[in-house]
């Protein structure tokens, strides 16, 4: 049995990790060959996820780096081609909706090698999102879709996709946070910025939607004006840190930070009082650990973490910012389960899938 895993971006690390430890576990006669793609490559978005999460070094960089989604895309398949040839898998496992995403799932079945798909059946049913159309290609042509949610079951059904193709595990990026919650609990990465826990914003901004267009300036006005009811956390994605940069914006009470490590992120995220975000990870990270989330975007491709009652949906407008002080202090629906399934066991049944 031959396995290769292939992914190159922050998330993706996380989502992954757990996989490939469950299936080292289950076979470990087989070869299990990792493929960085290099989409993401700052060692803040990449090397100290695989420290922190135990991740074996790749056995293949593609060093794809950045670039234009054609470019970044098509990169990608040139030098993963070659390395498919080389590895002959009997199974290609690819997570999320990224361009490296895309990229592997056209090799590999250009090249007939079945594909496993983690985090699969998410819809925005916004196909200007450059992730909408990764994850219809990667569920549409991937052999063994693994499901975390109902409405991922909903979506593939009503696409016309085959019930033998689909399988409900969980969450696989709640495994890898389950797996660390003794460290990150104990980290108190909150008092380490002088931030009382529970009384701070933290928070993250990455899609093109909102940080590559006229947004950006007003968002960190509103931004700042938030930060005179709280203090507020933003770590800054590189993306951001560019378009940031672009609009030489001076931001007064902003804790303006690096992108941090995993464990140090989950630390401020489980104290958070409130989150504010347009990432899709984060969205469930806080439905797993009961926090507050503010979703700056017009929709999600997560409503179970809408449903969930932790996370409420803004909309792209950033003037809906000010709304946040006035929102924590109304009353809030009680703390309700965990979605099913996000146990920190969902690795485990796609090994028992795939095994
Ligand atoms: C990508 C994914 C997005 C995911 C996000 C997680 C796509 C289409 N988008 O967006 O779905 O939510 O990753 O973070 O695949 N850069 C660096 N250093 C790095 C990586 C990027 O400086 O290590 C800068 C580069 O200027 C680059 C820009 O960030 O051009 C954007 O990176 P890119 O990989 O194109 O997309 P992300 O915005 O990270």
């Amino acid at each position: 049995m031959r396995i290769v895993y292939v992914f190159g971006t922050r998330p993706n690390f996380v989502k992954t990790a757990p996989v490939i430890a469950a299936l080292r576990e289950r076979l470990p006669d087989a070869r299990h060959a990792i493929v960085h793609t290099g989409q993401h490559y700052d060692r803040a978005m990449s090397e100290v996820f695989f420290e922190e999460l135990g991740v074996p070094a790749p056995d293949h960089m593609l060093e794809v780096g950045s670039g234009s989604h054609a470019v970044q895309t098509a990169r990608t398949m040139e030098r993963l081609e070659p390395v498919l040839e080389a590895e002959r898998p009997d199974l290609v496992i690819v997570p999320g909706d990224v361009n490296s995403t895309l990229a592997a799932v056209l090799t590999a079945t250009k090249m007939q090698i079945p594909v496993a798909h983690i985090e699969s059946g998410l819809r925005s049913f916004d196909r200007t999102m450059p992730e909408e159309v990764n994850r219809i290609v990667a569920d549409e042509f991937s052999e063994h879709l693994f499901l975390h949610s109902d409405e991922a079951v909903e979506n593939l059904r009503a696409e016309g996709i085959a019930e033998e193709r689909m399988h409900f595990v969980g969450n696989t990026m709640i495994d890898t946070l389950v797996a660390l919650e003794g460290r990150f609990r104990g980290a108190g990465a909150a008092a380490g910025l002088g931030l009382e826990p529970g009384a701070y914003a933290l928070v993250t901004l990455h899609r093109p939607a909102l940080v590559d267009g006229e947004l950006l300036p007003e968002t960190m006005r509103r931004l700042g004006e938030l930060a005179a009811a709280m203090p507020v956390v933003f770590p800054v994605h590189p993306r951001t840190r560019q378009r940031m940069e672009g609009a030489s914006a001076e931001h007064p009470g902003l804790l303006l930070s690096e992108p941090l490590g995993y464990v140090e992120f989950l630390s401020l995220l489980a104290d958070a009082g409130a989150v504010l975000t347009d990432s899709g990870g984060i969205q469930e990270e806080t439905t797993y650990l009961g926090v507050p989330c503010f979703t700056l975007r017009d929709n999600t491709e997560r409503p179970v973490t809408i449903r969930a009652g932790t996370n409420t949906l803004l909309g792209l407008d950033p003037a809906a910012i000010a709304a946040i002080p006035q929102a924590l202090s109304a009353p809030r629906p009680a703390r309700t389960e965990p979605p099913p399934l996000w146990d920190g066991r969902a690795a485990e049944r796609i090994a028992d899938v795939l095994t």
